[in-house]
């Protein structure tokens, strides 16, 4: 049954998948631990229908496996088409869960997948860039009217979700998941370090040492990606639209410029923004030879690909994952993975117990919509279980810390207590 109404590349590849959701399962304590007992305990999401449109590797498959083994009936899609693993999807279909995605889709046909999770009526989603939500919203309002909830997980999808709210457009609670310190500090930070860097590296079988590298955005993902290159021996040059972030990155340690500037004899340009157009074709003349452009924000068109294919007498794969667009006839300029974002589309994603954190929030974010509530608009991830978050994933590497004691805290009953006995204090 569940077989017949997915829509997946090979059903035989599900051995293979199987064993990189269990991979993952092994190394994500917290999500299979006291995520997974919070979820089934009080048998609230039994029957709940939850869709997942996050990118579908192992890690969010495994996460579609906890939800389903609480009862939650689960159905799933890719947030970008270039992101799917098609034998994570074979092995979900395998465990019964409705799975529609292919790896390499054309946009046409991704959009007709989200469509059937949508025509599914999903009463909850754990979405990745509002991609699910805002196309309900836009096309099937019936629907939309009727969705209970909605946890997001990205910066891109928290700002979607809150330009819809400003235009009360948004009748259901909705959980910033990307905002949670154990999402975004974690995830966007080292998690997209890392697994760009792995990436870019994997895909060209470049080394760093000495490279100018141009980091375009200095949010939470380009600290990361910047940090990330300078520890490899990479010479970074941040470029930020926010005057106080470039002074962070220039205090830091990077070199920080105008785009023009920066881009002028990087060798590679990693995109960071969360927005379009961040290398446009107003850049493309002053791109160097052989520049390496990847992209890390949530949009595939933060690299303008549309407007190097306008300018490239050809196009042309020249490794996996490595496109070159051939300028003006005589000028290489290599894009990876077709612009969309490299880490995941071009290497394995986020670190697993990186996304153990991430998928312990999105999970817990999707039962407090079942059991919280919670008043339509969108909603900061309680601060609590953040601290719950953080406390597992410590306890599983033994790691306990000290409750800090009365005496330790500089109240102002401390200071009247210590004037009227005459004890000297020593503030600074
Ligand atoms: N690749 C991944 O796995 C991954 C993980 C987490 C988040 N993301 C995505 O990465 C993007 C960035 O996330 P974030 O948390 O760092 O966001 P953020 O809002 O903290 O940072 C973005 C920064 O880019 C700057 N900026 C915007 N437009 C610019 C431009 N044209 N030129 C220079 N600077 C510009 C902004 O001022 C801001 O400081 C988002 O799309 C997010 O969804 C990707």
């Amino acid at each position: 049954m569940t077989f017949e109404r997915s829509r997946i590349a090979d059903p035989s590849l599900a051995p293979e998948g199987q064993q990189a959701i269990e991979w993952a399962r092994q190394r994500s304590p917290v999500l299979d631990g006291f995520v997974r007992r919070r979820l089934t305990e009080d048998g609230s999401l039994r029957g709940r229908r939850v869709a997942v449109v996050v990118h579908l590797e192992a890690k969010t498959a495994f996460l579609a496996t906890v939800l389903a083994d609480a009862g939650a009936e689960v159905i799933v899609a890719g947030s970008n088409p270039w992101t799917t693993r098609d034998e994570v999807a074979a092995a979900l279909v395998e465990r019964g869960i409705e799975v529609h995605s292919t790896r390499g889709a054309t946009q046409e046909m991704w959009e007709v997948d989200l469509v059937a999770v949508a025509e599914s009526g999903p009463e909850y989603i754990i979405d990745d860039g509002a991609e699910l939500t805002v196309r309900i919203a836009r096309d099937r309002p019936n629907l939309y009217a009727e969705l209970q909830g909605v946890s997001e997980e990205t910066t891109t999808g928290v700002a979607r979700l809150r330009a819809l709210e400003s235009r009360d457009e948004l009748p259901m609670p909705a959980i910033a998941a990307n905002d949670a310190a154990c999402k975004h500090m974690f995830d966007n930070r080292y998690g997209t370090g890392q697994s760009t860097l792995q990436a870019i590296l994997s895909l060209t079988n470049l080394r760093l040492p000495g490279k100018r590298v141009a980091v375009i955005g200095y949010g939470w993902v380009g600290r990361g990606i910047a940090n990330y290159t300078h520890a490899l021996g990479g010479r970074v040059v941040v470029v930020e639209t926010d005057p106080v972030r470039a002074l962070e990155a220039l205090s830091d340690g990077h070199d920080v410029a105008d785009m023009m500037t920066a881009i002028d004899g990087a060798e590679i340009v990693i995109t960071a923004t969360g927005g379009l157009r961040a290398v446009s074709d107003d850049h493309i003349d002053v791109l160097g030879d052989s520049v390496v452009l990847a992209n890390a924000g949530h949009h595939d068109l933060e690299i303008d690909t549309p407007a190097l294919a306008t300018r490239s007498s050809d196009v042309t794969e020249v490794r996996p994952g490595v496109s070159r667009y051939l300028i003006d006839g005589a000028r290489p300029v290599y894009v990876l993975s077709e612009g969309a974002l490299v880490n995941i589309a071009g290497g394995m994603g986020h670190p697993v117990e990186i996304m153990d954190l991430s998928f312990s929030v999105q999970a817990l974010g999707c039962h407090l919509l079942v059991t919280g509530d919670l008043d339509p608009g969108v909603h900061e991830f309680p601060s609590h279980l953040d601290r719950e978050i953080a406390t597992a994933k410590l306890a599983s590497r033994g790691i306990r810390l000290d409750l800090p004691r009365e005496d330790q805290s500089d109240t102002l009953t401390s200071i009247l207590e210590a004037e009227s006995t005459g004890r000297r204090r020593n503030d600074d």
